[in-house]
């Protein structure tokens, strides 16, 4: 991971379920790292919360279905962000085809996904521990708060 530091392992209690269905977004700081909590139907998702492309701040994105895919929309340049993996979607269409037809694609990973558990009512999450590097772990910290600030 960048420059914060490395998570602990630990679950953080984040809230009572049923205060974070009501909000749906709830933003929280976890060792560090600030993280979007989401509630959408019937699951919670946690995402580091700003995006990886340039940091646009994904609490106010909308969510649609992508390819069976649950994303949000960062509100700044439309990226598509799957909240499950965070992979990085795409359109494309292959100019081979006659006609193309455009279809979604993956990038991969782009955005830092986090576990979220529910118990007696109470929801935690636990940071990812993965240690290779994904894009959004760019934009936590100090040096990535500078470069939101700037744009
Ligand atoms: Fe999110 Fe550019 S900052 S799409």
């Amino acid at each position: 991971m960048g420059e914060e530091q490395q998570p602990t392992g630990a679950p953080h209690f984040v809230g009572k379920k049923d205060e974070l269905i009501e909000a749906k977004r709830s933003f929280r700081t976890l060792e560090g790292r600030d993280v979007l909590i989401i509630s959408h139907q019937s699951g919670f998702y946690a995402i580091d919360s700003y995006c990886y492309h340039a940091g646009g701040e994904l609490q106010n994105g909308d969510i649609e279905e992508i390819a069976g895919k649950l994303c949000i929309i960062c509100p700044n340049h439309k990226y598509k962000i799957s909240l499950a993996k965070g992979e990085g979607m795409y359109k494309a269409s292959d100019p081979r085809e006659k006609p193309p037809v455009p279809r979604w694609y993956s990038k991969g990973v782009k955005q830092r996904t986090h576990a979220v558990t529910e118990s007696d009512g109470d929801v935690y999450v636990k940071l990812s521990e993965d240690a290779c590097w994904v894009e959004s772990d760019f934009y936590q910290g100090e040096k990535g708060k500078v470069e939101r600030a700037k744009a």
